[in-house]
């Protein structure tokens, strides 16, 4: 197979594009000028492009006529970030600009949504059939309902889109700000564990983008699959962490209605976490409302998907913590 792939100089597309090539497919890479391609294999073709101009993700999909199959994975994946329109023009339009071009030329693509877009769940895990009636009020939580929504329309007016939904997607490399934070745990002194009882849905970085070859050569057009091994509390994961670092058990934990509801508390919060003030607001709005409890059997029962246990997933995370 071809693939033409969006995102690959980031987390999880850097995975998805070493993978591809590992098995001796054709990969081109769509990349900003300013995109570091260091991490890139070197036999991958770059198309220098932006998804927020569709002439340049056009012009890179017909330099390479045998495209089989579009990887949508390019997105502002920010809490906190200041300016919206930036983050529609990129995980919106830049998503009808990329689906809506693959979609005139006949191509499959798996589009990269999340299980953000579903919206919060209770501790009970859902399936892909759940939908929220709103998201948090974060400008990627909006954006990326707004993209999946998008992406769903155009399944449905006949263009050949599948959909992958992660939940929190962790490995070795993890750039978002709750990489940070599990690094300040098992370095600490006083361990502090944060938001317990909120419940959150994992996959593994490397799993993750097996899947999405999976749904690529095996999916459904118009179907969407959850990239989810399982949900597990905060604390769970803290535990887990803890125990494989070494580290003692946690002495306190910052409870999601405590930090919320003191202000106080919530300025000690962004200290030993790290977090900034926007960024503090949103990550706090995505846990206020409920849980992000998903269940990946769909995609484990019809396209034989064997996602590592989270704990064996979690000794990775250990040691490129503690050898970054
Ligand atoms: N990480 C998670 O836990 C998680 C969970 C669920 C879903 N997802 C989704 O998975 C996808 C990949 O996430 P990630 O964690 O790998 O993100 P990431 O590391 O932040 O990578 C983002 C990628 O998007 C590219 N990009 C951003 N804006 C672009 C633009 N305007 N034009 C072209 N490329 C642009 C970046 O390129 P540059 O190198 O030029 O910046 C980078 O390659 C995203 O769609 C995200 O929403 C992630």
């Amino acid at each position: 197979m071809t693939a033409f792939v969006t995102g690959a100089t980031g987390f999880l597309g850097g995975r998805l594009a070493h993978l591809l090539c590992r098995r001796g497919e054709e990969v081109t890479v769509l990349a900003r000028a300013t995109s570091d391609l260091s991490g890139l294999p070197d036999t991958v073709n770059i198309a220098q492009g932006d998804i927020t101009d569709r002439e340049a993700i056009e012009r890179g999909l017909d330099a390479h006529s045998d495209v089989d199959v579009v990887y949508h994975l390019a997105a502002r994946n920010d809490l906190g970030e200041p300016d919206p329109a930036l983050m529609q023009a990129i995980n919106v339009d830049g998503t009808r600009n990329v689906l809506e071009a693959a979609a005139e030329r006949g191509l499959v693509s798996v589009y990269v949504s999340s299980a953000t877009a579903l919206g919060p769940t209770g501790s009970k895990a859902e399936d892909e059939s759940w939908w929220a009636p709103s998201v948090p009020q974060a400008s990627y939580a909006i954006t990326k309902r707004r993209a999946h929504e998008v992406a769903h329309q155009l399944a449905e007016n006949g263009a050949r889109v599948r959909i992958a939904m992660p939940g929190y997607i962790y490995g070795a490399g993890d750039p978002t700000p709750l990489s940070g934070v599990l690094k300040r745990y098992i370095d600490a002194r006083i361990p502090i564990g944060y938001l317990p009882e909120v419940w959150q849905s994992f996959v593994h970085v490397e799993d993750c983008a097996e899947l999405l070859t999976r749904i690529a050569s095996r999916g459904r057009d118009g179907e969407s699959y959850l990239a989810v091994e399982r949900a597990a509390s905060m604390r769970e994961l803290f535990e887990t962490m803890g125990q494989l670092a070494g580290q003692r058990p946690a002495l306190f934990w910052m409870k999601t209605s405590l930090v919320v509801r003191m202000s106080g508390l919530a300025i000690l919060f962004s200290a030993l976490t790290g977090l900034g003030k926007a960024e503090m607001r949103e990550s706090l709005a995505m846990v206020a409302g409920g849980h992000w409890s998903f269940s990946g059997e769909k995609a484990k029962r019809e396209l034989g998907w064997q996602p590592r246990e989270l704990s064996a997933g979690l000794e990775d995370v250990v040691a490129a913590l503690r050898n970054p």
